[in-house]
């Protein structure tokens, strides 16, 4: 229930045009912690296709001091954080408007607008933080010219910048020094930065294919310099790659990525000033693990390929977020992929992305938050930012990809750019340029249907089943589909659905494909669903086969069909498309706990049937198949995705059931984990390379089969071996794979490594919150995590203040430790709405993701059922919460 006086909804129908354009800003910043002294100077005109109406000006905690119209003095009035200014001259004549405001940047806790992180200032502007710093049309379709002047103590802030070049710098009186920028780039001000403090910076200089010369530069705190040449060959690779692979340029002289350690996500892409999250930047073999050198590249490439998407062209409005977010994730996924260059490692990248959207976006899409890829309304729209609006916005740009081709959709984002370069577009915008560009595709020829991916929510869900006829050999494969009503609509149409499929041998060998009446088509072939139920007849099929379906996971759906064990033993045994190779493990993995967790009792320790676990060893031991592609075949589903299958959800049942499969992962295989240890444990000179980074994580996960393994036997081994892994490391990679299988697995060495690895790392914060992290998201045993981690809490090195520390500890535990955070007692519930309030205190954008933690409370077995929705209403109940918090329980309990 929304309260009077809180915030509303804001609808996508309601938009209107800006009633005025900024057409020049000129920023002058005094930078005090305390005290920072802001003059806007602004050049404004009426839009004039829109009826005459009063200037409304966007602010939030600002100090207003002056107001000037034409150089003298103006009334104005406030309507509630809105400066309103009634009696602007008439007509169509540029006005200048100077607005002088101050704001406290030490003060500044939520970390959006002007804030100080380790004595450095930074901004944050996406979505709504450029109103925190100046008066303004905090909308993302005014596009300004900027110019921005910074002063500042030369001592405590010697380097000073913002987005553009730099025009000039020079000393004034008391020790001060001043900087002026200029961007040649109109923007929107939420891509509007500027940083000052203590900095140096690796730099690179570059000419582009367009025989450009251009000046990278990775900022960071003295001391970090080292942990940046990961950084800034991702960022020359991401230059590269969009010019080779969609011939955009880049478009600045100077391109800088800056680094802090208090942000609130990953990164932001502001024009030629990306700022990052120093987790995404800061990478070095002793303190960084494969994990963490892919994720610095995919986040340096996805900002710097908002430069064009996102950038050039910006969105309308926010609910147009996907516009820029689901392409760009794509374009960084893409480029990933050819990054990773094989086909085997291209297709281990895919997994993992297919596993994100489906552990965590699917259960967003069935819960209390479901919304569209472009939404219809929000109340606070740093709550949209979403696994919707980025990972399925990306498939649904994978899907107009594959529908049109490679080389179609190239022509599609050049067609694109030459219609909206330089202005604020929707998600339809894209889409229609992508099937102009494309008149003969599927795309185009269901174009209005295709939208729907756009407007509605949810997961649809595809049926399939086959009909083979031996007399006539031919098999009728039919496809239906649904999606179930969800939170924020109850009436669902028919999807474009692109279903790639092949047929396969009862002895896995590659069918050929004839479509009736049409000619072979080879091994693989895309079916397009457009109606509620459709059949495809396939001749000259000279035996029953196995479908291979979905290929590639080529849509965001659930596929349901009854595979027999067999068939599934035969698809992970020989299925060309590894996508499906990989998927018949999981359903296989996925249908034997089902089973186990539907059962009343004891869990069985023999869930897996011994033919499983020997087709299991057979990838393990294959010849050929990449390592990280083993280890991800090898990997049991996650406890939350077993979750998203039940109507009634037992945390503690389906936490036991994947516990006692992996043990007998562990014993079953005992002897071929400690072969895979020793056959793939060198590595040679670190490279974060996927084949080695392969290797590793192969290695890793024997490890904790291994340490699993000797806990039945009280053997020690391989704990022993383990522990002396852990000291001898020499990369992160290593290390921290050997201390989580002593923690994982309960070792009673977990403790002296944990003390031990605390101890090197003191001075290394990523790698401290990788100390909390694993403790927190520990194997419960007898409820010893909650404990653990209040202990924690009180550890000197621990804040809340921090995001990512608050993240490494309390988010670990409450939304990735499902077995430790349901407890019978409540008790973590309870802890996490101390925490939710604590920290909404503090920071209400991170308060609100870690709302998120109990959305999916309405599918759990009592007694967790009722205690979840006390804890939620225990937060809804505090009267001065956050319109983000407030927005998420809300919806929890609607
Ligand atoms: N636009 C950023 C990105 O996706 C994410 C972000 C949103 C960062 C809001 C900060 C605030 O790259
Ligand atoms: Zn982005």
């Amino acid at each position: 229930m929304l309260r009077e006086g809180q915030a509303t909804a804001i609808q996508r129908a309601d938009y209107q045009a800006p009633a005025w354009w900024i057409e020049t800003v000129d920023l002058a910043f005094d930078l005090d912690p305390a005290k920072t002294r802001v003059l806007n100077k602004m050049r404004i005109r009426r839009n004039p296709d829109v009826p005459a109406q009063a200037l409304r000006l966007d602010g939030d905690e600002l100090n207003l001091a002056r107001v000037m119209v034409n150089g003298g003095g103006s009334s104005f009035k406030m309507d509630g954080n809105q400066l309103v200014l009634e009696n602007l001259p008439e007509g169509h004549e540029p006005l200048d408007l100077e607005i002088f405001t101050t704001c406290s940047p030490i003060q500044n806790t939520k970390l959006m607008g002007l804030y100080v992180s380790e004595g450095t200032f930074f901004t944050q502007c996406e979505a709504e933080g450029f109103r925190r710093i100046t008066y303004f049309l905090d909308r993302p379709d005014v596009m300004a010219m900027y110019t921005v002047t910074l002063r500042a103590s030369k001592n405590d802030y010697p380097v000073l910048l913002s987005n553009g070049n730099l025009v000039d710098e020079g000393d004034l009186d008391d020790g001060r020094h001043f900087a002026k920028w200029v961007d040649p780039h109109k923007k929107p001000c939420y891509l509007f930065a500027l940083v000052a403090g203590k900095l140096v910076a690796r730099e690179q200089k570059i000419k582009s294919r367009a025989g450009r010369d251009h000046l990278l530069q990775v900022y960071v705190r003295p001391g970090d310099l080292e942990k940046t040449e990961h950084a800034m060959n991702s960022l020359m690779h991401s230059v590269a790659w969009d010019e080779a692979r969609f011939g955009l340029s880049l478009d600045l002289d100077r391109f800088m990525i800056v680094a802090t350690s208090d942000f609130n996500m990953g990164a932001m892409e502001n024009k030629g000033l990306n700022i990052f999250n120093t987790k995404y930047v800061l990478a070095s073999q002793s303190t960084a693990t494969d994990v963490d050198f892919a994720n610095v590249e995919s986040v340096v490439g996805h900002e710097y390929f908002h430069n064009w998407t996102g950038n050039r062209i910006t969105c309308r409005d926010w609910f147009q977020l996907s516009l820029k977010e689901g392409l760009t994730v794509f374009r960084d996924q893409e480029f990933s992929m050819d990054m990773a260059g094989t086909p085997s490692a291209r297709a281990v990248k895919r997994i993992e992305d297919v596993r994100v959207l489906r552990t965590v976006q699917f259960p967003e899409d069935a819960g209390p938050m479901a919304h569209p890829v472009r939404p219809d309304s929000y109340i606070e729209i740093n709550n949209f930012y979403t696994v919707t609006i980025y990972e399925k916005g990306s498939e649904v740009v994978r899907m107009q990809h594959n529908l049109v081709g490679r080389d179609g959709f190239a022509e599609g984002m050049k067609l694109y750019f030459d219609r909206h370069d330089g202005s604020a577009v929707t998600c339809d915008d894209f889409v229609q340029a992508m099937a102009d560009a494309n008149p003969a595709s599927p795309l185009t020829q269901h174009l209005q249907q295709f939208k729907r991916w756009y407007s509605q929510s949810g997961t649809p869900l595809v049926k399939a089943s086959g009909q083979y006829d031996p007399t006539a050999c031919t098999y009728t494969l039919t496809l239906s589909q649904s999606c179930a009503a969800t939170a924020d609509q109850p009436e669902k149409l028919p999807f474009v659905i692109p279903v790639e499929m092949g047929l396969l041998g009862q002895d896995g060998a590659a069918l050929p494909l004839q479509l009736q009446g049409e000619a072979v088509t080879s091994s693989s072939h895309t079916l397009v669903l457009t109606q509620a139920e459709q059949t495809w007849v396939f001749a000259n099929v000279a035996q029953a086969p196995v479908p291979s379906l979905l290929r590639g996971f080529s849509a965001p759906v659930v596929l349901e069909y009854d595979f027999s064990d067999a068939e599934l033993l035969t698809q992970l045994a020989h299925d060309t498309d590894a996508f499906n190779r990989w998927e018949a493990g999981q359903r296989l993995a996925l249908r034997y706990a089902l089973q186990a967790i539907r059962t009343q009792g004891e869990v069985a320790s023999d869930v897996m049937p011994a033919a499983f676990i020997s087709a299991l060893r057979d990838v393990l031991r294959h010849p050929t198949l990449d390592a990280a592609y083993k280890d991800l075949v090898l990997t049991l589903p996650s406890e939350s995705y077993m979750a998203e299958q039940l109507e009634v959800v037992d945390p503690q049942r389906i936490h036991a059931v994947r516990e006692s499969m992996r043990q007998q992962l562990a014993v079953a295989l005992q002897a071929d984990w400690a072969w895979a240890f020793d056959a793939h444990s060198d590595t040679g000179a670190y490279r974060p390379d996927p084949v080695s980074a392969g290797r590793r994580s192969l290695t890793g996960s024997a490890l904790l089969m291994l340490c699993l393994a000797a806990r039945d036997s009280s053997d020690t081994l391989w704990p022993g071996k383990t522990y002396q892994r852990f000291k001898d490391a020499g990369n992160m990679t290593d290390r921290f794979n050997a201390l989580s299988a002593l923690v994982y697995s309960g070792a009673t060495l977990a403790q002296p490594a944990l003390e031990r690895f605390h101890a090197l790392f003191r001075n290394e914060p990523l790698v401290i919150d990788k100390w909390f992290s694993l403790q927190a998201g520990a194997c419960d045993r007898g409820g010893n995590v909650l404990p653990a981690v209040k202990q924690l809490l009180k550890h000197p090195d621990f804040s809340l203040k921090n995001p990512n520390r608050a993240r490494s500890l309390i988010f670990s535990y409450c939304s990735a430790n499902p077995g430790a955070f349901h407890r019978a007692d409540a008790a973590g519930y309870v802890f996490w709405s101390d925490r939710v309030l604590e920290l909404d205190a503090i920071n209400p954008q991170v308060a609100a993701r870690l709302a998120r933690g109990l959305d999916r409370w309405r599918k759990l077995a009592e007694p967790y059922r009722t205690a979840a929705r006390e804890a939620i209403a225990r937060v809804a109940a505090k009267p001065d919460l956050s319109n983000d918090v407030r927005e998420v329980v809300t919806r929890a309990l609607g």
